[in-house]
């Protein structure tokens, strides 16, 4: 770290907004506002939800059935309707929705008016094909305009979507369709990264080998060669959308009605789906977007996630369009053809507002400054960061080398479970570097032991937060009892499965996971998902996964492996194992490192004790190990 650069975080530890973003923000005095918003949290929401429309509005804001809520109860409304509809009819027809860009710098932009004609001629699309409400719709597609509109097009007819990453595997797109049930599938034939193709389609087919349930499977034909020979499964996007109507009448959507299931890493078993519906997902990702961004009528909104993850559901899809955002969406990697690639869009679409990842930011870092020092990066306004906590040296360099020392930063903790940001500063409010900040409106966070007892401050503990919030996950799909842990593992309230402390003025950090979840470069991956693809290697017996720290990715995965009788440890193995992973569950899955071993610590009741491998792993004091088998 820099000299100077050391000595503000010593003397300045909280950074002040530049005046003129204070004057034109949105909520300019956090504290009294929240204040405000805990008193009365149903009448919080109720006048945000007024700026959104309804076919009907609510007869209650909030019906609490613990651990079972309600948002809008008896509202109807729908969220494509509020995200298109509403805008054209608001004179934004002819704004830009969506830039969208590849690696090789083809763009194409799309209009609110003719968003909306694309999204209800799939809408009828999917229509004609048998989708109903209620049916699920799997999507696996490149962050795309077509992608974007194949979500709004289920939202429109009321089809719940589960968007699958498009860098998933095989084995991790199976698992989503098969607990989905998804009647429609969506791929594009290729997406493109670092310059090489690759192959959706082909995976998808390998993906829905033998499941019946799955009656036709859309592909976007990019260059209209992918499906010659393919079986009546098979339908075009492009002849579907050609042959569609262009007038699609939105359904009348309760507000409790499912929106979309995504699915997430937990501690056990497979990942969970998580679901969120459609009232109070809409309000919260349209409030957030509006105030912690702190967007307005011409700004240029960039989030770089990808539509798979819930940062892009929320961030890159409902919030902006909730407000009428122009957005950038980008294709392909973030340094290819070269690390100049972001930095030259943000200075070639003046950008005003861009959110991304640390994992991202300690990447450029890595590049050097040279590479956004040749842009005009003077448009930025707000800089955000998701997925991890930030640290101080890159909060540092983004603030400079980024933000040019003009733009605040907003620290956004939240999770695919809360829908929406949870705890952050607002662009008018003083930041910590490192510290994720304050709890949004109507939120009520704490730090507690595993009894549920508040901790003082600077003293590391649970992260739970104590109230109901709009756009909160409303179950896991198929499986309540896991929705239930959430709210009974600390009775009472909801367990983040973070680890945080807040200090004496309020401002919480996050310190990471509590649990067996790792993050990866910003992604959650389960350590039982990366073991159940190990061990499903004919040569692994078993295998126990653990996250060590790494410069960039934050934790990078390292794995120990038993081999089975007659398999000698071997580079060409290790190559293999990875390959194996590779293919089940995806690159982002792929442990770094593979140690063969001949025994795992266990407990006596043969639960593998990971974190005594970790501490090994990293010279750390082994702890109580009073349960281990020997
Ligand atoms: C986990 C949720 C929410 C979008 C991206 C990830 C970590 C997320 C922050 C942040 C510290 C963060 C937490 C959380 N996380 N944002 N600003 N500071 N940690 O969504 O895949 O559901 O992961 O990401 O550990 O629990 P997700």
């Amino acid at each position: 770290m820099a000299e100077r650069d050391e000595v503000l975080l010593k003397v300045q530890e909280k950074y002040y907004p530049p005046a003129h973003i204070v004057e034109r923000a949105w909520v300019k005095d956090y504290e009294s506002l929240y204040a405000q918003s805990v008193q009365d949290r149903e009448g919080f929401w109720a006048k945000v939800a007024e700026e959104l429309h309804w076919f009907r509005k609510w007869d209650k804001v909030l019906d609490w059935q613990f651990p079972y809520a309600q948002w809008f109860v008896g509202a109807k409304t729908n969220i494509s309707y509020n995200c298109l509809d509403r805008h054209v009819l608001q004179g934004r027809r002819n704004k830009v929705a969506y830039i969208w860009v590849d690696e090789d710098n083809n763009e194409r932009k799309i209009t609110y008016g003719e968003l909306l004609e694309l999204v209800s001629r799939i809408a009828n699309g999917l229509k004609s094909l048998g989708v109903k409400k209620g049916d699920r719709v799997s999507i696996y597609m490149p962050n795309s305009i077509e992608a974007v509109a194949c979500m709004l097009a289920c939202a429109r007819i009321g089809a719940i979507h589960s968007v699958v990453f498009a860098g998933f595997s095989e084995g991790a797109l199976r698992l989503r369709i098969e607990d989905a049930k998804a009647k429609v599938v969506i791929t594009a034939s290729y997406t493109k990264r670092r310059g090489k193709k690759i192959d959706l389609l082909a995976t998808v087919n390998r993906a829905i080998d033998g499941l019946s349930f799955v009656e036709k499977v859309i592909v976007w034909d990019r260059d209209g060669d992918a499906l010659n020979g393919e079986s009546s499964l098979f339908v075009s996007f492009d002849s579907l959308v050609k042959g569609a109507s262009p007038h699609c009448e939105p359904e009348v959507m309760d507000a409790e009605d499912p929106l979309f299931i995504l699915y997430t890493s937990g501690t056990t078993g497979k990942p969970k789906g998580v679901l969120h519906t459609t009232g109070g997902y809409m309000v919260g990702t349209y409030y957030t977007t509006k105030v912690v961004f702190d967007l307005h009528e011409d700004d240029v909104y960039w989030c770089t996630a990808d539509i798979g993850w819930i940062t892009g559901h929320s961030y890159i899809v409902y919030g902006p369009l909730a407000n009428g955002a122009t957005s950038i969406i980008v294709e392909g990697a973030p340094d290819y053809p070269d690390p100049g690639r972001w930095w030259s869009y943000v200075e070639k679409y003046r950008v005003n507002i861009f959110y991304t990842a640390p994992t991202a930011i300690r990447m450029f870092m890595r590049y050097g400054e040279q590479w956004p020092a040749q842009y005009d990066l003077s448009s930025l306004r707000v800089l955000g960061s998701v997925g991890e906590p930030i640290n101080p040296e890159a909060w540092h360099w983004y603030y400079k080398h980024i933000g040019r020392e003009r733009c605040v930063i907003v620290d956004t903790w939240w999770q695919t479970e809360t829908g929406a940001h949870m705890i952050t500063t607002v662009p008018s409010y003083p930041a910590k570097p490192g510290k994720a900040g304050k709890p949004f409106f109507t939120i009520e966070a704490a730090v507690v032991d595993s009894s549920g007892k508040e901790l003082p401050p600077n003293t590391v503990g649970n992260l739970v937060i104590k109230s109901p919030w709009p756009s909160m996950l409303r179950t896991c799909w198929g499986e309540p009892e896991r929705y239930e842990k959430y709210w009974n593992t600390i009775p009472g309230y909801y367990l983040t499965g973070d680890l945080a402390s807040y200090d004496e003025e309020g401002y919480i950090m996050i310190l990471g996971r509590a649990d067996d979840v790792l993050n990866v470069a910003g992604h959650r991956i389960g350590t039982m998902e990366v073991e159940s693809a190990l061990v499903d290697h004919p040569a692994v017996a078993e295998a126990a996964v653990i996250g060590k720290p790494h410069e960039i990715k934050g934790e990078s995965i390292k794995a120990f492996v038993i081999l089975k009788k007659g398999y000698e440890p071997s580079e060409k193995l290790v190559e293999e194992i990875k390959q194996h992973v590779r293919n089940v569950l995806g690159a982002i899955a792929v442990p770094d490192e593979i140690e063969f071993v001949e025994k795992l610590p266990k407990t006596r009741s043969g639960k593998i004790m990971r974190r005594v491998l970790k501490a090994q792993e990293l010279g750390l004091p082994v702890g109580d190990i009073s349960t281990l088998e020997d």
